[in-house]
């Protein structure tokens, strides 16, 4: 079931359409070609040594298929992917012992590597660096510490936020890769081998309209393919056409934009409250009494990226383009 007002699914169910659709193979793989090519080169050489690749850092917003490459390395190298994530990881000794569990060749995957706290991370350190693991057995004046050899092994860690990763362990990664935003043809691709993956026959223009609503975003495009085809079958549509489409979107409340209601709401509280800004973050988390990452990380870079608001030193601002998209007209005298 999905809270459709919010357009949220509940997790079990986005971790179930992620897993049936997630790509197994390179090719299925689309878009984000530079960061194929350079992963390539790493890998190639790695594999022409027998070696483990150096560890890999994976950063960009949520749904852009920083998992689903993961799964791809580790399935390049022939290798076993153990995966666990910064914010489960709550004690130094979870940790060490993943760690101590690694095999020869094991791929560790960190999600949410910027939630890891700073006492685990001192443990990664050493590991990364010269494949040690430090342990302190016993408290007060009669610990002892010794060291464990580690297996050669790969950690690939995924962020949406790479500047709350701290230096130190950015700086113990051989190579960083940012996923973009994906093209709408890149999307439309995607949703392509969905449908077919779905069992599901979608017209072109169906398939347009979700992917210009989707964010530029494979997860969201996914999300939004399958409320049409539920939307579809609950009408009895043999193919997904454009009125399922444009139906489905209204119902979420989803524009041509892809803007979801919060969205809206943001840049309408900047309009109305704030003279179309600047206005500094802070206030507009309190305003829209919302939590400031979500706004940093999930309603921002779409915003921006479609050109509707603007990030100056000053604080946040309505572009002319973002009055217009919201029927206001521009304020008198044109923007400062
Ligand atoms: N390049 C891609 N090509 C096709 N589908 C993709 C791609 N990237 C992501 N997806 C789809 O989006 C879903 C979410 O990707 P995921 O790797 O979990 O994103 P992230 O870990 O960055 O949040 C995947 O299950 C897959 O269905
Ligand atoms: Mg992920």
């Amino acid at each position: 079931m999905t809270d459709v007002k919010k357009n949220i699914p509940k997790k079990d169910e986005e971790s179930h359409i992620d897993l049936a659709l997630r790509p197994t193979t390179w090719s299925d793989y689309i878009g984000q070609e530079k960061v194929k090519q350079n992963l390539r080169v790493i890998l190639d050489a790695a594999l022409k040594r027998s070696e483990s690749s150096d560890h890999l850092l994976f950063y960009g917003q949520a749904g852009l298929g920083k998992t689903t490459l993961a799964h791809l390395v580790a399935k390049e190298m022939g290798a076993n992917l153990k995966i666990t994530s910064g914010p489960t990881l709550e004690k130094m000794g979870d940790l060490a012992a993943i760690l101590s569990n690694l095999e020869s060749g094991d791929v560790l995957f960190i999600d949410e590597a910027h939630r890891l706290n700073r006492q685990i991370e001192e443990v990664l350190y050493p590991a990364l660096e010269s494949r040690k693991l430090h342990l302190v057995i016993g408290k007060g004046p009669g610990a002892r510490t010794f060291s464990l050899d580690l297996p050669p092994f790969t950690l690939i860690a995924a962020t949406t936020r790479a500047n709350l990763l701290s230096g130190p362990l950015r700086s113990r990664f051989g190579a960083s890769f940012k996923l973009d935003y994906y093209t709408i043809e890149d999307i439309k691709d995607i949703l392509k081998r969905s449908a077919k993956l779905l069992g599901v026959e979608a017209d072109p223009i169906a398939l347009d309209m979700v992917a210009r609503a989707a964010r530029f975003t494979p997860r969201t495009a996914n999300r939004l393919l399958r409320r049409v085809r539920d939307y579809a079958e609950v009408n009895n549509m043999k193919t997904l056409n454009e009125e399922a489409a444009r139906k489905t979107l209204a119902m979420l409340e989803i524009d041509q934009l892809g803007l979801e209601p919060t969205d809206r709401q943001l840049l309408t509280t900047i309009i109305e409250k704030f003279h179309g800004g600047p206005v500094g973050i802070q206030t507009l988390a309190a305003a829209l009494n919302d939590d400031r990452g979500i706004i940093e990380d999930v309603y921002e870079p779409y915003l921006m990226s479609i050109g509707l608001l603007n990030r100056t030193p000053a604080g946040r601002r309505v572009t002319p383009e973002g009055y217009q998209h919201l029927g206001y007209k521009i304020p008198e005298g044109g923007m400062l």
